[in-house]
């Protein structure tokens, strides 16, 4: 199949998760395609380092940090979009279709197609509910979708379905979940898990539970805290960094960690780049959200790990693990139950180990990379 030429367009630089997928979609794309910014930062630098060539389109401070949960003050920034979307429109020139990252870039990228850009295609991998994105922010980006896009891709039914409750037209997405490279796993090698758990002081015999997620009150670092206050065995390692603010809730997980009954088991990593081997490093790997997850890449990362993944149960989540087989599910802010499942998972090796093992082929099979290149490939082929 010839490569479409496709303009990339992220508002953020930042690493999160749908930077990451991202960055696997624009490698697969490099030698046709380009990336486009609103800012600098660490994805531009990944983008270049896999030969990915990369605009930036600095947008003003207000644009960046706007909230999608705030309301009509975001309307201000209408007359910066139009000339935003103007710009888009010049980057555009010679791509054959747009592919928006993120709900900023895909209304800016909407507006270009007025001014005369590429189709537009939204890669939608957020749930629009009302926790997330104020009413006025899903009244534009649902109204632009169903006036402007090609195609909604969503990265779980999850997302699809929301997309839908908001407005949105059921027949304008289409599912692309995101793809792993199962080497970058498998790879890791017995030496490095040794040396990190030593380096943490942490035996061998000492479960270890991880948690791998920006630090926000939605990612529930402190569901997983509460729940291993009265697991006195267990050691917690604490991966990810507030990429987008979120200070105070930092500081009061800060403050939980520091009680007696928790002092010298949590350790703080981070923002990493080695997460297959903090992984396989790991007994557990827990996924604690709050709210409905839109995908949760680091679920299917504890299952390439072949590590045992408890998840909070909803959202995209659901479609990742079938619960007692390929994982194991709590209802979502349920301490006790999850605090029950780290225990059993604990003492029974044996249920540990086969759902590390049927995780792990079940992300192997449904969740391979070069699979979700194709997937993406037929998306766009219109
Ligand atoms: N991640 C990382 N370094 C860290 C913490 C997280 O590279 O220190 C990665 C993690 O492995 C996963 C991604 O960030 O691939 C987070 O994606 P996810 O879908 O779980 O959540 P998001 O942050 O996108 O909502
Ligand atoms: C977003 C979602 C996350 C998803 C990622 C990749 O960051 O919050 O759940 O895994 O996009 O699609």
């Amino acid at each position: 199949m010839k490569q479409r030429k496709i303009l990339f367009v992220d508002h953020t630089a930042v690493m999160g998760g749908a930077e990451l997928s991202l960055l696997d979609l624009a490698t697969a794309y490099a030698n046709t395609s380009k990336v486009l910014l609103f800012e600098d930062g660490i994805l531009r630098q990944r983008l270049e380092q896999a030969g990915v060539k990369v605009s930036i389109i600095p947008a003003s401070d207000t644009m960046l940090k706007l909230r999608t949960s705030g309301g009509l003050s975001s309307l201000a920034t209408i007359p910066e979009l139009w000339r935003m979307a103007a710009r888009i429109t010049k980057e555009a020139t010679g791509y054959e279709l747009i592919v928006a990252n993120s709900q900023k870039a895909f209304i800016t990228s909407a507006l270009a197609t007025l001014q005369g850009s590429p189709p537009v295609l939204w890669h939608l991998r957020d749930i629009l509910t009302a926790k997330h994105f104020s009413p006025i922010n899903r009244l534009v980006a649902v109204f632009l979708a169903n006036r402007f896009a090609t195609q909604v891709l969503v990265n779980s039914q999850a997302t699809g379905q929301a997309f839908v409750v908001a407005g949105g037209k059921e027949k304008l997405y289409r599912v692309i979940y995101n793809g792993f490279d199962s080497q970058r796993f498998d790879t890791v090698n017995r030496q490095d898990i040794m040396q990190f758990r030593a380096q943490l002081g942490i035996d061998d015999d000492v479960p270890v539970v991880g948690l791998f997620s920006r630090l926000s009150y939605w990612k529930g670092q402190h569901i997983l805290l509460e729940a291993v206050k009265e697991l006195p065995q267990v050691q917690v390692i604490l991966v990810g960094e507030a990429l987008f603010g979120e200070q105070d809730y930092v500081s009061e997980l800060k403050l939980l960690a520091a009680i007696p009954e928790l002092a010298g088991r949590v350790h703080w990593l981070g923002f990493r780049d080695d997460i297959p081997t903090l992984m396989k490093s790991c007994d557990i790997v827990v996924h604690t959200s709050t709210e409905p997850e839109p995908f949760g890449r680091v679920i299917v990362e504890g299952q390439l790990a072949q590590k045992p993944v408890i998840a909070s149960a909803a959202g995209g989540a659901l479609e990742l693990i079938i619960d007692g087989k390929t994982g194991l599910l709590f209802p979502p802010q349920d301490i006790l139950a999850l605090r029950q499942l780290i225990k059993r998972l604990i003492d029974d090796r044996t249920l540990a180990q086969s759902i590390a093992q049927q995780g792990y082929d079940s992300a192997k099979n449904n969740f391979a990379l070069e699979t979700i290149l194709k997937d993406f490939a037929e998306a766009i082929a219109f």
